[in-house]
């Protein structure tokens, strides 16, 4: 069989076992993680079977090595970002670190001599530049732009090791300087990398990684800075890797200079609710406790959840300006002001991110992705311009319009400074039924930094990744977005297709999501009380995309085997096809006498009577997005 990822043939133990050349194992029925002898220097890895479970909790849930490798390639592009200016090139990223030497030089004065040095900003040394050393040369920019997010909070727990036992001066080899190695920054010249004391050419790894174009920004230069974004993923793997790679030692002079300077990108995210449970910090993700997002309609601002994949971008609203462009509109930046303007709409919608309940569907096989419970959607009221006037106003004719798409960019950006970005369909965005707005208010407040301030766009109906928040720019085109988001993410596929058979043209993107529902109230392994008629009582929420109305949410209390209409069903007054937000329901579901456990199961039944799957083997997929299974909970009585 042949490696997707690197092309070449999977080779085969006696045991069966089978890997590629990227010396990551894997096992022909099991999961193989691959890492980690505590302290080695090694440069050999050694795969290490693990069960499902295993490596679910330890964040490593990978299928195969083709999956491990990915892993490690997709968050190079995240690692390299800083200021925006450094890393697009090499020669740029030579400036600042000449320039930040002298003051280095004095932090390191007291350098013992043995390697061991600490970092400025106080950051210890993690390994996500390494993983963007890997990730040069390895696959296509978009692909390797892929929710890092996920993947940083899926590494972030891993074993423990001495990252200082990595990057030092290796006697015997010989000394080159930063100036040497950033003449090595394409493939003629050959890639080198420097780490710590380290100098590393990684032209080979690169050749036998072909498609990495587009992300060559760390070649040539110290990938030290990468450290100022991901200090927390240590992958001792990823280290043992590099050091195959190596060739030389750093000049003393210029070791460590390249981070000085540089600033942590996430400094100046906004305040965040101690009850939010973060998946991950940087970029933050987290999601509220459950019996609190149904007591209430409405969820307050603080407690909505946030799905961040860039840093909060610091915005001042005074300078704020939303450009408009594209076809058959005149081209317009329009302030803060001017949006506040147009007549002020105010729609109750619910926002759900495309992996809400995604921890239950990698229960059937690993998937790639935060590990969502079932509180990644709330719903709010939101108020703002309606883009049907916006675009109006900007010319814009719907009867006449050949346009296909609205593209929507935030002022969020990677690395490489491209915005977060999505799209949606023309019909949706310029149908004046439709409701999708430029809101500026959430919950009658201005909306909070982390769900879009100033301006963000609310799309009624449609998955959370295309409510585009910290809206910059707004592109009328015969295009979908070309966003990595839009292309390569938030797609469904067949429960047979995996990292190897992928092919992200085959799937449109995800837009109105599928019927869904949660328990709440009761959570998971809870002790409840039955009451005098014998029943528990039961809370959650359900919804469906595309302004579906929730008609009814059958509950049950014994594995599903039988069901009962929930008692209760609260919704706001709005009626299919513009139901955008979500029914709260209180179900009294009888038990059996004697039972100590039970499992209570809901589904929920839409407008058009959509009902929701039975269970999770038929429509996993590998993102695991779309996770609209019954929803079963296990108590005890
Ligand atoms: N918009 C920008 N600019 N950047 C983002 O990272 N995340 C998207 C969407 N809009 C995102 C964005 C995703 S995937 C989701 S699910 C929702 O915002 C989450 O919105 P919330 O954080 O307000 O709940």
């Amino acid at each position: 069989m042949t490696c997707g990822m690197c092309r070449q043939l999977h080779r085969q133990n006696n045991a069966g076992e089978t890997w590629c050349s990227h010396a990551l194992g894997r096992g022909s029925s099991s999961i193989f993680v691959f890492p980690l002898a505590l302290g080695s220097t090694s440069s050999q890895i050694v795969g290490r079977e693990v069960t499902i479970d295993d490596s679910v909790d330890r964040g490593l849930a990978l299928v195969h090595s083709c999956t491990v490798f990915r892993k490690v390639t997709t968050m190079f592009p995240r690692a390299i970002w800083n200021k925006r200016c450094l890393l697009q090139s090499a020669s740029k990223l030579r400036i600042l670190t000449s320039s930040a030497s002298t003051a280095h030089d004095k932090q390191y004065s007291g350098d013992d001599g043995s390697g061991n040095w600490s970092f400025v900003h106080g950051k210890k040394p993690g390994v996500a530049w390494i993983v963007g050393v890997l990730g040069i040369g390895t696959g296509s920019a978009l692909w390797l732009r892929n929710e890092y997010s996920a993947d940083a909070a899926s590494l972030q727990d891993s074993s423990d090791f001495e990252v200082d036992a990595y990057g030092n001066w290796v006697q015997g080899l010989p000394e080159y300087s930063l100036d040497d190695v950033a003449k090595h920054n394409d493939m003629e010249a050959g890639v080198w990398v420097a780490f710590k004391e380290g100098v590393y050419d990684i032209t080979s790894f690169i050749k036998k990684h072909p498609g990495g174009d587009k992300i060559m920004m760390g070649a040539g230069g110290s990938v030290e800075p990468f450290w100022a974004l991901y200090s927390v993923h240590k992958h001792k793997f990823v280290l043992d890797l590099l050091e195959k790679y190596r060739i030389g030692n750093l000049s003393k002079k210029d070791v460590g200079v390249s981070i000085k300077d540089l600033d942590d990108p996430y400094a100046s995210e906004p305040y965040r609710h101690i009850s939010l449970k973060p998946s991950s910090k940087k970029p933050f993700n987290a999601e509220p406790p459950l019996p609190l997002l149904v007591d209430n309609l409405i969820t307050p601002n603080e407690l909505f959840y946030v799905r961040n994949h860039l840093p909060v971008p610091v915005i001042d609203p005074a300078e704020y300006e939303l450009e408009i462009s594209g076809i058959e509109v005149e081209e317009k930046a329009l302030t803060l002001e001017d949006i506040k303007k147009f007549p002020k709409y105010t729609v109750t919608a619910t926002i759900q991110c495309a992996g809400n309940r995604r921890s239950e569907m990698v229960k059937v096989k690993p998937v790639k992705g935060l590990s969502w419970g079932q509180a990644a959607i709330g719903n709010a009221t939101w108020s703002g311009a309606r883009l049907y006037d916006v675009l109006k106003a900007a010319g814009l004719d719907e009867d006449k319009t050949e346009a296909v798409h609205v593209q929507f960019e935030g002022l969020d950006t990677d690395p490489g400074n491209m915005p977060y970005g999505a799209s949606i369909p023309i019909e949706k965005a310029m149908d004046p039924r439709g409701d999708v707005i430029l809101a500026y208010e959430m919950n009658g407040e201005e909306i909070p930094r982390d769900h879009g301030y100033p301006i963000r766009v609310i799309v009624p109906g449609v998955v959370g990744a295309r409510n585009v928040k910290w809206l910059g720019r707004i592109e009328v085109s015969k295009d979908e977005s070309d966003a990595h988001w839009q292309q390569n993410d938030y797609k469904g596929f067949a429960p047979s297709v995996d990292w190897d058979t992928v092919d992200f043209k085959k799937s449109p993107a995800i837009q109105e999501l599928p019927v869904i529902s949660g328990i709440c109230d009761p959570v998971e392994g809870e002790k409840i009380k039955v009451n005098e008629e014998g029943k528990v009582k039961v809370r959650g929420y359900a919804w469906s995309g595309g302004g579906r109305k929730i008609i009814r949410v059958d509950v049950s209390a014994d594995g599903g085997k039988t069901w009962q209409a929930a008692d209760e069903l609260k919704s706001d007054e709005a009626k299919h096809p513009r139901a955008w937000g979500w029914s709260i329901f209180t179900a009294y579901v009888p038990v059996s006498k004697d039972a100590k456990e039970i499992q209570l199961c809901a589904k929920a039944v839409d407008s058009q009577y959509n009902v929701q799957p039975e269970n999770f083997d038929n429509i996993w997929n590998l993102r695991g997005v779309l996770a609209n299974a019954y929803h079963r909970v296990n108590v005890k009585l």
